[in-house]
């Protein structure tokens, strides 16, 4: 891809355990581009998290990885770990499911968001380093900024302090912002809101966004791409409403059948028959086949690829031009 920041290429993640290698990511090619809001699907345990802890360099020691993962042409899985600390905080920033784990619970918020503003502007003094901060707390819907600069994070609320993480986004301006499904923790009011603010504030992101969600109607409103994860292999990329309004993917399609439909409650909710590969399984054929409505003898041969189908659109299934 042309305008790629972030280039993916067959990476695999495996770690040991005592049933054998567990297989957690088998080799994925992704793209995101630049400025652009990248939406990350999939059941829970396809990888999701472990895709975005690679990017950012907080894979854990004892995992394997092979592949790459280049931004702007560097390979980050090359580089030794002070480097990556370097790369991480400056060009990548991760805003997490729980903002706990990422504020720092001694020092006042004010304090940790002019360290960030003065890491990304090294020649802003302390004063004016202040003022950005409370600039971006109101910026993200934070009222009376210069107290909430003054409290501990244990003070605010979960949304304040998300909204925290993203006042602290702004100020760094990473070239690539992870959100690890940081609306999940929060009730519907709430991450509406956060969600909403998101897509107010992404005008003021130089860089790119990738967005791992749940929720494929969040992932709608919110993003441009969608690339839908299954047991560690990317099965579907593509623009978000077509992706999601005509899937490619037996799987994309699965999961778009099990979106609950909020108009019309009395109707129970679906779910996909099966449940995720195990990591320690190694299937013959497609990832998906065991829990496939469309699965033919074929199928059991390989693992497809993924195979262009114009419009930016990729999909792993030998038959979806049936499909769409
Ligand atoms: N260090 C590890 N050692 C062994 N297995 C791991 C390790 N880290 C993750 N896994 C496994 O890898 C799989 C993918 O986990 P991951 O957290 O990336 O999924 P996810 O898509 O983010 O799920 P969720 O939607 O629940 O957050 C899971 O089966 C998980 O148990
Ligand atoms: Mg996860």
């Amino acid at each position: 891809m042309p305008d790629a920041l972030l280039e993916i290429r067959d990476l695999k993640l495996t770690a040991a355990t005592d049933r054998g290698p567990a297989h957690i990511l088998r080799g994925i090619d992704l793209d995101v581009r630049r400025r652009s809001i990248l939406g990350i699907v999939g059941e829970s345990g396809s990888g999701k998290s472990s895709l975005a802890n690679v990017v950012i360099g907080l894979q854990g020691a004892a995992l394997r990885t092979q592949g790459t993962v280049s931004l702007n042409g560097v390979d980050l899985l090359a580089l030794n770990p002070a480097q990556m600390r370097n790369v991480r905080g400056r060009e990548i920033a991760m805003v997490f499911q729980d903002p706990m784990t990422a504020l720092n619970p001694v020092l006042r918020v004010g304090t940790q968001l002019v360290d960030v503003a003065r890491r990304r502007h090294s020649a802003l003094g302390k004063a004016d380093a202040a003022n950005l901060a409370a600039e971006a707390l109101a910026k993200v819907g934070l009222s009376d900024p210069q107290r909430r600069l003054r409290e501990y994070p244990h003070q605010f609320s979960g949304g304040m302090r998300q909204r925290a993480m993203i006042a602290m986004a702004l100020l760094a301006q990473p070239e690539l912002l992870i959100a690890d499904e940081p609306t999940t923790a929060l009730d519907a009011t709430i991450e509406a809101q956060i969600v909403d603010l998101l897509i107010r504030l992404r005008d003021e992101f130089s860089g790119s966004i990738v967005f791992i969600s749940h929720h494929l109607g969040t992932v709608a409103r919110l993003c441009d791409e969608v690339a839908v994860m299954y047991g560690g292999h990317l099965v579907e990329y593509g623009p978000v409403r077509q992706t999601l309004s005509s899937p490619l993917h037996p799987y994309t399609q699965a999961l778009v059948g099990c979106e609950v439909d909020e108009a019309a409650p009395d109707i129970p909710l679906k779910y996909i028959p099966g449940k995720v590969p195990d990591t320690t399984d190694q299937p013959q054929g497609c990832i998906f086949r065991a829990r496939c409505e469309y699965a033919i003898e074929a199928c059991a041969t390989k693992m497809p690829e993924l195979r262009n189908f114009g419009q930016d659109r990729r999909a792993a299934c030998i038959r979806a031009e049936e499909l769409s």
